[in-house]
């Protein structure tokens, strides 16, 4: 018996060594791995973004290898980590559609294509993007499909701009999930199907513009629950409800919703 232990100890400890050993080698190739490909994944993200996109004022021109990518127009990138953290390329007369490459952008906190004309949808890739704090798509008239159900991962999102594209279908209840949500703009869509209850647990929630869709049903009673809201527009839709002043929203918001429920049956 005492052999056997005696025997066994040395083939256990060298296993033990070799597992140790693979683990910090994949440790260390993982490590390296991360810091070298990460910021050529911006480039690559940024150039595969460029590639669907034409610009008759020569907006990207300076998007070549002649400057670092945190140079190009539109870019800004982190000071530490030289990683992109913003892409503002509003009212630059863009025609194109969004390259889902744009979710390896992993440091990404704004993205700013309003004005443009981006058409296609938006990429479900965006919900990667887990730092994006300000999301503007606003003012691209045939930029359609449905609002991605995976945007709902973006959990730092605080501005959501969607207004005045061709969005179409329900509203993701899984945006109920967005709790550092400020202003929720999808004004000026197609949108329809219901109100989804669960946007009353957006806390934080200060402006709400759903004006112009065909959004159908009662707004629900959860909409009392938001503390932070100050305006809320939901008029020209087809919503049923009656001003019934029994209902929560209408005691804790009477002052706006009552003007927002005569816009919807003009
Ligand atoms: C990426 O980072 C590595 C290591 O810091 C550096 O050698 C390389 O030039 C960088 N590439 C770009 C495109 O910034
Ligand atoms: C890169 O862009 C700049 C500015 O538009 C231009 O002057 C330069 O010739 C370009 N370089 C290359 C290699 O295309
Ligand atoms: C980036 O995103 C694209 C498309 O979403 C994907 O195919 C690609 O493998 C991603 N990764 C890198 C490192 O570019
Ligand atoms: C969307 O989210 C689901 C999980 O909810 C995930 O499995 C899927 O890979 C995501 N797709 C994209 C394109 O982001
Ligand atoms: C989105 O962009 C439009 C057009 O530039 C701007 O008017 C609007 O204020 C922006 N929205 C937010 C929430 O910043
Ligand atoms: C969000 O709202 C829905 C419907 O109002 C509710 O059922 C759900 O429990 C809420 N989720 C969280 C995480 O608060
Ligand atoms: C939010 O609502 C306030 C009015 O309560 C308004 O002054 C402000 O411009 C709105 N902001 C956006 C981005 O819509």
């Amino acid at each position: 018996m005492d052999h056997l232990l005696m025997n066994t100890r040395p083939l256990f400890s060298l296993t033990y060594h070799a597992i140790f050993l693979l683990f910090l080698s994949l440790l260390i190739s993982k490590f390296s791995l991360a810091t070298t490909l990460s910021n050529e994944t911006d480039k690559l993200a940024l150039l595969e973004f460029k590639s669907h996109i034409d610009s008759p004022l020569n907006v990207l021109a300076s998007w070549n290898d002649s400057f670092h990518f945190c140079h190009w127009v539109g870019v800004t990138c982190g000071n530490q980590h030289q990683r992109v953290i913003g892409l503002d390329l509003k009212n630059k007369k863009l025609v194109g559609t969004i390259s889902p490459y744009i979710g390896n952008l992993s440091f990404l906190q704004s993205l700013d294509l309003a004005s443009n004309s981006f058409h296609g949808g938006i990429p479900s890739e965006v919900g990667y993007l887990t730092r994006l704090r300000n999301l503007n798509l606003s003012y691209n008239p045939i930029l359609g499909g449905e609002i991605p159900v995976n945007l709902s991962h973006c959990s730092n999102l605080q501005y959501l701009d969607l207004k005045y594209n061709d969005l179409e279908r329900g509203i993701p209840s899984e945006l109920g999930f967005l709790s550092k949500l400020q202003i929720l703009i999808l004004r000026n869509n197609h949108l329809n199907g219901r109100f989804p209850p669960s946007i009353g647990n957006l806390s934080s929630l200060q402006n709400l513009s759903f004006v112009y869709n065909n959004l159908e049903g009662e707004i629900p009673n959860t909409v009392a629950q938001m503390k932070s809201l100050t305006y809320f527009h939901v008029g020209i839709n087809h919503f049923s409800d009656t001003l019934d002043r029994s209902k929560p929203i209408y005691r804790n918001h009477s002052s706006f919703i009552v003007q927002c429920l005569r816009h919807s049956h003009a």
